[in-house]
């Protein structure tokens, strides 16, 4: 009997920018959710569009996807007990102002585009996004 999840993690740029890729991954292993792989990768914005697709009707669309594709993301498959909504819970809140105490984006976030780290929001979303990265 398990809950045994895998989930996607990105680390942006602007805190790989800041080298915090280690202590990151550290909360993670902290809290149970092992990093079953990683890897450090430049995308293109093309790339970045088809990754956030869902969010194309939205007026930050265009520089999020500039954003994600402005220099080296670390991505991640997580693994642990409820992994999707325990990574969200790490994470905090999309607005790092409105993330709370101790929190990945309290702790790193800069604004609420530079908000350091995406995690899945679904375990549908989470397989697709796995899928997007570590296909092969
Ligand atoms: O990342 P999360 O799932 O918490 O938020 P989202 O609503 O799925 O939005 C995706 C990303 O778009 C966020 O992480 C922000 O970096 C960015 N965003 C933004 O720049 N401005 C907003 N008003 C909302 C989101
Ligand atoms: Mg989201």
């Amino acid at each position: 009997m398990s809950n045994i999840e895998q989930t996607l993690s990105i680390i942006k740029p602007d805190a790989v920018d800041r080298n915090l890729s280690d202590e990151i991954k550290k909360i993670f292993e902290k809290n149970d959710l092992i990093v079953k792989e990683s890897k450090k990768i430049h995308i293109t914005k093309e790339e970045a569009s088809e990754f956030y697709k869902v969010h194309q009707s939205k007026p930050f669309y265009n520089d999020l996807c500039a954003y994600l594709s402005s220099g080296p993301i670390v991505v991640m498959i997580l693994e642990g007990k409820n992994a999707v909504l325990a990574n969200r819970k790490l994470m905090g809140a999309t607005n790092p102002k409105e993330a709370e105490e101790n929190t990945i984006r309290r702790l790193y976030g800069i604004s609420i585009d530079k908000n350091s780290v995406h995690g899945s929001d679904s375990v549908e979303n989470a397989k697709k996004e796995i899928d997007f990265f570590f296909n092969n």
